[in-house]
């Protein structure tokens, strides 16, 4: 998306291939930083420290980390320890290790003196795709803002709440619950943006007004628990929020507070929809309980941080010193909450039969794996012999 004016993505290889340069997320909105990551360690620790964040830019991270694995040492024991390492930085969303599982497919089998050039080459492909995917979910959830608009009719702008940030600075670019928001922006449909400011980290009063503001998006930032009021007054017609990972039957794992958005929108008839790029989809779960919940530093919670009219950026805390604090930064919503996914091949209910019905193929894969399963249990009863 443009800044200022200029195309930008939130991850990209330095010139000499040696590097990856990334915006700097815990500066904005006040400050526009771009750093460079040098070593495998400088990708985990901007995954961790969230310079980097968003389950589909974390993939995209992930990939690259192991690009500079493998410049400094291509051996298979380096791409085994790189996966463990870039792998235990954040547990929860699934495109890291989707991204993960598919350089150290794609590198293993190739001699190491090909596999930094192979590792740049896939990496830049997974980013690539990113862009695509988020592209086409702004294609099909546009007609979702469509339809509100058409059902306003000329009562004002369809009104849309989003939750943290699923907007490009939590992808390559596009992003996801944002994508549709700017197709219909650009398409002349007037829409109008309440941004929760998703405490603790504040993903939506820093990093969703500021991106929103660069593209000319109105907006409005609240307090996260100013949303369930608002859709009580009949202020929201949908709302639209990311993943981190969705089961095959459709449960959704966000940024905490997203049950709640849910819950209310369950409650006053407000349309809820998810939208994500199928590598955020973990199809070998679908219970949205067995989706590791990461828990962050309760100092998230004790502090914030801040710029002071001089432009100083400062932490200050919140809570009485001394005063217990806990940091889930992630819920789950049962899929029965859940208007529909949008995904990059259409939009579908949150259940397996609707993902299946867009993704026949991980049926077919299932049925596969079932079957060779099956083969193996009855070779072991018949022979006593393990596969
Ligand atoms: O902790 P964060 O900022 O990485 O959490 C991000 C979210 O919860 C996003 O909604 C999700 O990753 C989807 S991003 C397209």
């Amino acid at each position: 998306m443009n800044v200022n004016g200029r195309p930008m993505r939130t991850i990209w290889p330095a010139a000499d291939c040696r590097a990856v340069e990334i915006i700097d997320q815990r500066l904005l909105p006040h400050e526009l930083v771009v750093a460079r990551l040098t070593t495998r360690d400088d990708v985990a620790h901007a995954i961790k420290n969230m310079a980097v964040r968003g389950a589909p830019l974390i993939g995209a991270a992930a990939a690259y980390g192991m690009m500079l694995a493998v410049a400094e040492d291509a051996s298979d024991a380096r791409i085994e320890l790189s996966v463990a390492v870039l792998g235990a930085t954040r547990p929860t969303a699934v495109n890291l290790w989707w991204a993960l599982d598919r350089m150290r497919i794609a590198l293993l089998p190739l001699p190491p003196r090909r596999r930094h050039e192979a590792a740049l080459a896939l990496a830049g492909e997974i980013a690539d795709e990113d862009v695509a995917l988020n592209r086409a979910i702004g294609e099909y959830g546009l007609p979702l803002i469509e339809a509100a608009w058409r059902r306003k009719g000329p009562d004002g702008p369809v009104q849309i709440l989003t939750h943290c940030n699923a907007g490009w600075l939590a992808t390559v670019d596009w992003g996801t619950a944002l994508a549709p928001v700017y197709r219909a922006h650009d398409a002349g449909i007037p829409v109008h943006v309440w941004v929760d400011e998703t405490r603790p980290r504040n993903q939506g009063a820093s990093l969703t007004a500021w991106e929103l503001q660069q593209h000319g998006v109105p907006h409005t930032v609240i307090a996260d628990n100013a949303s369930g009021h608002l859709m009580r007054h009949g202020r929201v017609d949908l709302c639209i929020t990311g993943t981190d990972r969705t089961t095959a039957a459709g449960d959704v794992a966000n940024k905490i507070g997203t049950y709640l958005k849910a819950l209310a929108a369950h409650d006053n008839a407000v349309p809820f929809y998810v939208a994500l790029p199928s590598p955020s989809i973990d199809w070998s779960l679908d219970n949205g309980d067995d989706i590791p919940i990461e828990e962050r530093d309760a100092r998230e919670v004790t502090h914030i941080a801040g710029w002071t009219g001089t432009g100083e950026r400062v932490e200050v805390r919140l809570t009485p010193e001394g005063s217990p604090a806990a940091n889930p930064a992630f819920d789950v919503t049962p899929a029965r909450l859940v208007s529909g996914l949008i995904t990059e091949r259409g939009v579908c209910p949150a259940s397996r039969e609707g993902l299946l019905g867009l993704f026949p193929e991980r049926d077919a894969r299932a049925k596969a794996l079932l079957r060779r399963a099956a083969f193996g249990i009855r070779r072991f009863v018949d022979t006593g012999e393990i596969e």
